[in-house]
């Protein structure tokens, strides 16, 4: 008897359907398993075996060769459990189920039960991309489907369910859709830009820096407010579209921190790795093929306070996904990419004793220490920040003022304003954020009138300037006259970016 079923398999955030294919045939009893199937898959054997006896079903006595194709994909994990076992089940006479049609999500414990599992959302948007329409998913799972139209999607808590179901003997209710809007509603931020006081250049920088998806480099003494700053980024950021939702849900889901409840992220993401983490745990990749911080953060946020503190390599891996928005990682035999489209809020002291350069304090660091420190950050990684502001202490008199700060809502209304503009300029390409630009579209959207090319040509001079720079600060200059809803950029609004790459020549020079 053969029997043929479909589940899918992941690599990176893409799916590829998989056809789980038994036979059974006369012969001493055996189980095998054909085709690139890792340790978890091997294991799978016994978990299936289990899972079928202990929910009352015969056994094959017989020589059962399981084949999962195409034979030169890598299957990893335990996701084809229950395809295994609907696979198996029908190649029996007495049960007569009806397997076609569905594709079968969702590992199997030995008391029959079907588990979660990681990556359901992108599995299932991949699937319907190649046609495929019903599916069968853990309940724990089923709600990550519940925002995706076209599709049918059944829950099921266990491998008797799903049998009875095959067979026709139980209805199951299929997952309904939802609204993404009445979700989004809800999100809200903790920490309020009404609670730092001054700091008016920090606050106009980061501004910028949401509305056009620019990374930001804060550089100033202890206790200045860096990190109370980078806290209130997300609070003026704009609320994430469905189809970025989406994209950060797929990866949440794969990394199985999605919200299972909710089964939508519905917040931009605001990921702050520690700088002892392990650099596979921000890149992602390893062993079990996970996403990476730096991938959580994608459509969000990326903290990186005391950016130095980071190991070299650490920093230098962010080269790739700064320029192109994703990583790349390598795994025993493949490469896996994941989306990286981050915002990059990062903040640092100038020096170890933190003063250097500060208004009214003292410096105790050697030349030779202060050039060190600074040394961590390479030209290369500089080049693709593209606003640097200094954060100096605040004054006894901002901080003891009476007067009201600006909210983040009121912020937040300013960077909508400029994220609508930009969205209307991207409609139909892949960016929606001038920060993400490519080199035609840049020449495009940020040509100069005569005085503000002078000024840049001044600059790039004085400055010896990247090209990369020259870009960034052109990116920059748009998303400043953005803000103030103005069509062409005008010199102040190029003298101003230019003011947010001056920095390094202070440091670094
Ligand atoms: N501008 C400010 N307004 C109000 N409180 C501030 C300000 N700057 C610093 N603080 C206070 O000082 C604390 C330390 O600031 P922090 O953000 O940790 O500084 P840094 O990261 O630059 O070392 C904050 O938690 C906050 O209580
Ligand atoms: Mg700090």
């Amino acid at each position: 008897m053969l029997s043929k079923v479909v589940s899918f398999g992941l690599k990176g955030i893409e799916g590829f359907p998989i056809s789980v294919e038994t036979d059974v045939s006369n012969g001493l009893p055996k189980f095998e398993i054909v085709g690139l199937a890792d340790t978890a898959i091997k294991e799978a054997k016994e978990r299936v075996r289990t899972a079928i006896k202990n929910s009352g079903y015969e056994y094959p006595n017989k020589r059962i060769t399981l084949n999962l194709a195409p034979a030169d994909v890598k299957k990893e994990g335990s996701l084809y459990d229950l395809a295994i076992a609907i696979s198996i089940l029908a190649t029996s006479d007495k049960l007569e189920i009806k397997p076609k049609g569905y594709v079968y999500i969702g590992e199997l414990s030995f008391d029959g039960l079907v588990k979660k599992v990681r990556g359901v959302l992108p599995l299932i948007i991949s699937a319907r991309k190649q046609g495929y329409k019903k599916f069968i998913v853990p309940k724990e799972n089923a709600q990550e489907a519940g925002f995706i139209e076209g599709v049918e999607v059944y829950p099921v808590t266990s491998l008797i369910e799903c049998v009875n179901f095959l067979k026709g003997e139980v209805m199951l209710e299929k997952i309904k859709v939802g609204k993404f809007d009445d979700v989004v509603a809800v999100s809200e931020c903790e920490l309020d830009f009404s609670s730092v006081k001054g700091q008016q250049r920090a606050k106009r920088a980061l501004e910028i820096s949401a509305a056009g998806g620019h990374n930001l480099l804060m550089i100033g003494p202890p206790g200045s407010g860096k990190s109370m700053l980078a806290k209130c980024f997300p609070s003026i950021l704009p609320d994430l579209t469905f189809e970025e939702a989406l994209e950060v849900t797929k990866i949440a889901s794969i990394a199985g921190e999605l919200d299972l409840k909710t089964g939508i992220v519905s917040k931009r993401p605001f990921r702050s790795p520690h700088h002892t983490a392990s650099t596979v745990s921000l890149t992602g990749g390893g062993t079990n093929s996970k996403p990476g911080e730096i991938s959580l953060a994608h459509n969000g946020v990326l903290f990186l306070d005391e950016l130095p503190e980071y190991t070299r390599h650490s920093i230098e891996t962010l080269r790739q996904p700064l320029e192109d928005g994703v990583i790349t990682v390598a795994r025993a035999n493949a490469t896996v990419t994941y989306p990286a489209t981050f915002n990059l809020i990062a903040s640092m002291n100038p020096c170890p004793c933190g003063n250097f350069g500060a208004k009214d304090r003292e410096c105790h660091c050697t030349p030779n220490q202060i050039h060190k420190y600074l040394a961590k950050l390479s030209g290369p990684i500089m080049d693709r920040i593209d606003i640097h502001v200094e954060v100096d202490s605040v004054s006894f008199d901002d901080l003891k003022s009476e007067k009201v700060e600006e909210s983040s809502a009121v912020i937040k209304e300013r960077v909508d304003r400029a994220r609508n503009i930009q969205l209307e300029r991207f409609k139909g390409s892949k960016n929606f954020c001038n920060a993400k630009m490519s080199v035609p579209q840049t020449k495009k959207f940020c040509a100069l009138d005569k005085t503000s090319e002078d000024i840049l040509r001044t600059a790039f001079e004085k400055l010896k300037l990247s090209a990369r720079a020259h870009d960034r600060i052109l990116r920059v200059a748009r998303t400043i006259a953005d803000l103030e809803g103005q069509e062409t950029i005008l010199p102040q609004h190029i003298a101003e970016a230019i003011g947010y790459r001056s920095l390094d020549r202070k440091y670094w020079g």
